[in-house]
């Protein structure tokens, strides 16, 4: 018999070329996120799912969906899985690593670099109007080469942003569970320290860790008071490691000079308090967004996928429990 997979968002067609050349491949090219109903319905008889962090994967859905073996999210973080349901269930969960580090890192960059130059605030000025001529003091900036660039979160991507910096003449401070060894914080200039320093010291603060109950709000008020007045804060990570109201607050009484947000709480909705500040550049989760990249997600998401189906243990298996129960 041969197997289904659900496919729960558009994705590139060589991608569902690939799926179909293995399994009858339920997709949704018109790109509507399906209600947890729909999914539930679309996925009732299904062997897999390739999902996007849009979908809930939690106990609910798994227990209608009784052949699933496994899940395979179009992303590196995978907060939207409920990870612990799927190995009760032994389903076994993937996500893609490494295929997009340098783009997010890009982004990253550029959203520092936008907030730090007021590019966005710029280009509305120019757009409304209101330009009349050159002035010496007109949209004064914040200097990037030579200041000092805080990590929180010093996984691959967080060490690809730091590689930049070394063009830049940063210094790189970070901050992360366990330490880099000696030669790469030699490689990245780059000194370990605690959260507090990091934050006090830093004239960049970029987010790069993954979202859990443990960092939930992880730079919320009191953090943001710690950071210099002068500071930038970007946050590429999740929605939900800041807390968006208090850096509402602290963007509109200047405790910190500016951000960068490519993340919110509570996505696709967001605190509508940002619209109204200059000092913030906005995007809508669209780090990893370079046409070779998210095809390049994709194309690993169902490798997963097709991996899993084949009996074969996945490249990204998050839940190694389950392919070692099998
Ligand atoms: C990820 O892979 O987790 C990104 O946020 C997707 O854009």
């Amino acid at each position: 018999m041969t197997h289904k997979v659900v496919v729960t968002r558009a994705v590139f067609d060589d991608v569902i070329e690939r799926l179909r050349g293995c399994a009858t491949v339920a997709d949704n090219p018109s790109d509507v996120p399906l209600s947890p109903e729909a999914l539930a319905d679309r996925a009732a008889d299904a062997d897999a799912i390739v999902c996007a962090l849009t979908d809930r994967i939690d106990a609910t859905l798994l227990d209608r969906c009784p052949r699933l073996k496994v899940v395979s999210n179009i992303a590196v973080g995978y907060n939207n899985i409920d990870l612990a349901a799927c190995t009760a269930r032994g389903v076994m969960a993937t996500n893609t690593p490494g295929v997009l580090d340098e783009t997010t890192a890009d982004f990253a960059w550029a959203l520092m670099l936008g907030a730090a130059r007021r590019v966005t605030e710029a280009e509305r000025y120019l757009r409304e109007g209101r330009w009349t001529g050159w002035q010496l003091q007109q949209l004064l900036g914040t200097d990037v080469h030579h200041a000092t660039l805080g990590i929180i979160g010093m996984g691959r991507i967080g060490q690809a942003i730091a590689r930049r910096a070394l063009g830049f003449s940063m210094q790189v401070l970070y901050c992360n569970r366990s330490r880099l060894d000696e030669a790469t914080e030699r490689q990245l200039n780059a000194r370990w320290v605690g959260r507090d320093e990091l934050l006090a010291a830093s004239d960049f603060v970029v987010l790069m860790v993954p979202y859990s109950e443990a960092t939930h709000h992880m730079i919320g008020a009191p953090e943001l008071a710690r950071m210099k007045p002068g500071a930038v804060l970007v946050n590429t990570a999740r929605g939900g490691v800041v807390d968006d109201r208090a850096l509402v607050e602290a963007l509109r009484s200047r405790t910190i000079a500016a951000a960068g947000i490519d993340v919110f709480e509570g996505e696709p909705a967001f605190n509508r308090d940002f619209l109204a500040l200059d000092n913030v550049v906005l995007a809508p989760h669209i780090a990893s967004s370079s046409t070779a990249t998210r095809r390049a997600m994709a194309m690993l998401a169902a490798r997963n996928a097709l991996a899993a189906l084949a009996g074969e243990r996945p490249p990204n298996l998050l839940n190694s429990d389950v392919a070692d129960r099998a």
